[in-house]
């Protein structure tokens, strides 16, 4: 992962191993051309030239490294990847086209029919419907257990467990998982852990330092941060993240260079943009609670959250989705949605602008009424993912709706 800060220049090469993550945020990655460019260039070739035929032949067996198709080699992506795996701590990085395609590629590089993997119950909607739907057809079966029961996830093992899928926080009640707690579980039967790192990023919570063996990228979020472009990344070792390229230049669910262009810029903001979007996510998270208006708040920053001690050990900060139920049902949910005006009403996350959404008719609306009660998703539940507004203009947002 070095980086010639310079290729005429005799200055020695950046070494992400001996730099803070802020500094890395900027600076690891970059790949400078003959031009000596200081912000990142991006590559809008879908791919490259050689010198002659020996060259090609050699680039294409992979006996000489270098860039050969956009499909799995672009100057612009291997510098995102790069950046994104020295935040993450990671070997290597793979980009793909959106956080969905990441998981795909990671079970199908991974995984084989007859395998089966254990995932907690409240990982991402799509996730649950491309294990339940598309892998059970190829013969990969789920499990679902409870998020935070370890011993469900111990009593779910079976000799063919080959992965456990886990999203901490997750969407949208903010149930905190022991990362530590299930590698342990996972790696005495045998299998791999992967964590969807969606709500953190690695400027809150490093899953590998706490024994995870992939991480999942949605980078659409917080990555991205300001709600522009898809994409997504899987981070790993790179015996593994090799298999993972492997997919993706066979069947090609690859990261546009301008996405990835994007993203890397996105990067640089990262950890400042994380740390103010908590700040304004505790501030709002303590008004709430104190509102005659709200039953309950979940927020993994509060000492009132069932896992915040867990939360506090493993995350740098609560993060930045907040969810609470209003006193009554959809009408108040829906009353106080309809009357914000500043707030996005969208189901995205991740961005510096804050969203409002009802979950149980948007993001969980596809689900039986049986299965949300199971989740604890109510008719009563307002997500909100905080971006960088002031906090006193979103209280008097989120208040507007008392007056009508
Ligand atoms: C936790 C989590 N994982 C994965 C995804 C999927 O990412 P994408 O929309 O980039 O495919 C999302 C999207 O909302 C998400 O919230």
């Amino acid at each position: 992962m070095s980086s010639p800060e310079h290729p005429s220049s005799a200055r020695a090469a950046f070494d992400p191993d001996q730099y803070d993550p802020e500094t890395l945020a900027v600076r690891a990655g970059i790949e400078r051309s003959q031009f000596g460019e200081h912000s990142e260039a991006l590559y809008l070739t879908s791919s490259f030239v050689f010198n002659n035929a020996a060259e090609a032949a050699a680039r294409f067996s992979g006996a000489t490294p270098g860039n050969v198709y956009a499909r799995f080699t672009n100057p612009t992506v291997t510098m995102m990847q790069d950046r994104l795996a020295a935040l993450e701590g990671a070997e290597a990085c793979v980009a793909t086209s959106s956080g969905m395609s990441a998981i795909l590629s990671m079970v199908m590089a991974l995984l084989k029919s007859g395998d089966h993997i254990i995932a907690s119950r409240s990982i991402f909607g799509s996730t649950q419907q491309l294990f339940a739907n598309y892998f059970e057809k190829f013969g990969i079966s789920t499990t679902l257990v409870d998020a935070t029961d370890i011993a469900a996830y111990r009593a779910a093992v079976r000799p063919t467990t080959r992965l456990f899928f886990i999203e901490t926080p997750s969407n949208p009640l903010t149930e905190v998982i022991d990362i530590a707690a299930v590698a342990g579980v996972a790696h005495e039967a045998g299998a791999l852990l992967a964590v969807d790192n969606c709500f953190c990023s690695p400027a809150l919570q490093k899953p590998l330092e706490l024994g995870a063996d992939i991480i999942i990228h949605s980078a659409t979020k917080y990555l991205d941060g300001q709600g522009r472009v898809l994409g997504g990344a899987v981070c790993g070792r790179k015996a593994e993240m090799d298999e993972v390229l492997r997919f993706l230049r066979t069947a090609g669910p690859t990261l546009s260079p301008f996405n990835a262009w994007i993203i890397l810029k996105g990067l640089e903001t990262l950890s400042i943009r994380m740390e103010a979007q908590s700040a304004r996510a505790l501030e709002l998270a303590r008004w709430l609670e104190k509102q005659a208006w709200v039953d309950r708040v979940f927020y993994p920053g509060l000492e009132s959250h069932p896992q915040h001690a867990i939360a506090m050990r493993q995350q740098s900060s609560g993060a930045a989705v907040v969810a609470f139920e209003v006193k009554g049902g959809r009408d108040e949910a829906w009353k106080l949605i309809d009357s914000t005006r500043m707030l996005s009403i969208t189901a995205n996350l991740g961005d510096t602008k804050t969203t409002i959404t009802h979950p149980a008719t948007t993001t969980h609306g596809r689900i039986s009424q049986e299965a949300r009660d199971a989740s604890g998703i109510r008719d009563s539940l307002i997500r909100l993912a905080i971006g960088l507004e002031s906090v006193a203009d979103m209280q008097r947002d989120l208040s507007r709706w008392l007056a009508v």
